[in-house]
């Protein structure tokens, strides 16, 4: 049956009539480790290393939503990427990738990959990639809006260039930021999603995971049999926790965005901010339907300064990560991205929650306050 977004979201691998056998309205958390065999080569369930029905029931419903034949959920977002790249890619390969990413991505092209003969180069899709030999490379790696820079490439556009050039190369978009709700990049000729489900997701704050969203079979079985042997996947427990919060993704998405278009307004007319860092949706692909609530910004603040405004704020935590329906706050030069080149040290990533925005706004209103207080008496003195 072809069924809504949001009624999938609810429904799909648990209400009794969607593939649930045990009629339960929400899928319970199935513990066991193993499973009595029915016979001595068994094909079905088997071990929780390989099966496990809560894990299928996120499975099924994320692969809806993604608009995908298939999907993997691992115990993390990195879990995920990096089950990615160590099951496809071979000695010698080499990958090309957005020249700004979330950092610990950057850490395995830079640090992890090259001790397998794997070589990263960066570009900035931003700019002409007229001269690139794509054949050179075996695999693209992409974010957009890019983390923390916010950057923004119209994907459609790009991979119909690069596989104009190189047909086999494999796409893999990391769609953490829009989620499926505001994008599905399988339908740009993306070959592989992948996602950290811990941000909008899950949406709580309470959980880590990942997913592999793909169309491929052939793709679909080597990253499975690399989780399957290397152990990675999420637990029951956490599966629970992301199906139980991903049945609010939609409601959320949109109170997110809607807040963070409010709070970019208000940020504008501030004299500390220098520049606000909010994607302009007609820079992305067509199939995008909107943005989602994390953004970055600068300050004209020394570091003294940029600690004493976030330390002031009361409702927003100081804290990493994003899309949970609590409004964070970090200082990436500082934490998430610390030793990444480019990242300007007076960069702050929000990730705007679902509070009420005036509450949101207030509370960085006060903040700033307190920092230009602080300014003032320094200049008496
Ligand atoms: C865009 C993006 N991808 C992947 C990850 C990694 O996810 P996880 O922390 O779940 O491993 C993050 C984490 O912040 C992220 O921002």
């Amino acid at each position: 049956m072809n069924y809504g977004f949001q009624t999938a979201l609810i429904h799909l691998g648990e209400k009794p009539f969607f593939d649930n056998p045990e009629g339960d309205v929400v899928k319970s958390i199935h513990l066991t480790s193993t499973y009595q065999l029915e016979s001595l080569e068994p094909t079905g369930l088997f071990y929780q290393r390989y099966n496990n029905q809560t894990r299928e029931t996120l499975e099924k419903k994320l692969a809806y939503i993604e608009k995908a034949n298939y999907c993997l959920v691992f115990s993390s977002g990195m879990a995920a990427i990096t089950s990615c790249l160590f099951s496809l890619l071979n000695p010698s390969n080499k990958v090309l990738a957005f020249d700004d990413l979330y950092s610990v991505t950057k850490k395995i092209f830079n640090h992890f990959l090259p001790k397998y003969n794997i070589k990263v180069d960066y570009v900035d899709f931003t700019q002409n990639i007229d001269n690139i030999d794509f054949t050179e490379y075996c695999l693209v790696w992409l974010e957009s809006p890019t983390n923390p820079l916010m950057k923004t490439v119209n994907v459609n556009q790009l991979i119909k260039k690069i596989k104009s050039k190189n047909p086999e190369i494999i796409i893999v978009f990391d769609n953490t930021f829009l989620t499926p709700y505001f994008y599905n990049p399988l339908a740009d000729q993306v070959d592989i999603v992948v996602h950290s489900l811990t941000k909008y997701l899950n949406g709580h704050s309470d959980s880590i995971g990942g997913a592999v969203m793909l169309n491929n079979p052939s793709l679909y079985e080597k990253i499975k049999q690399y989780r399957d042997s290397f152990g990675n996947q999420l637990s029951p427990f956490d599966s629970y926790l992301i199906l139980r919060g991903l049945k609010t993704l939609s409601i959320r998405m949109e109170k997110h965005q809607q807040n963070a278009i409010k709070v970019v307004e208000f940020l504008k007319t501030q004299d500390f901010v220098q520049e606000v860092f909010f994607p302009k949706i007609e820079n992305l692909s067509p199939n995008v339907k909107g943005l989602g609530g994390t953004f970055s910004f600068t300050v004209n603040l020394d570091q003294e300064d940029i600690y004493r405004f976030i330390s002031s704020l009361k409702l927003i935590s100081h804290a990493v990560s994003l899309g949970g329906v609590e409004s964070l706050i970090c200082v990436p030069y500082y934490s998430t991205h610390k030793g990444i080149e480019n990242i300007p040290n007076n960069l702050i990533r929000l990730s705007v929650g679902i509070e009420e925005v005036e509450d949101i706004i207030e509370d960085l209103k006060q903040a700033f306050l307190n920092t230009s207080k602080k300014n003032i008496s320094k200049s008496i003195t």
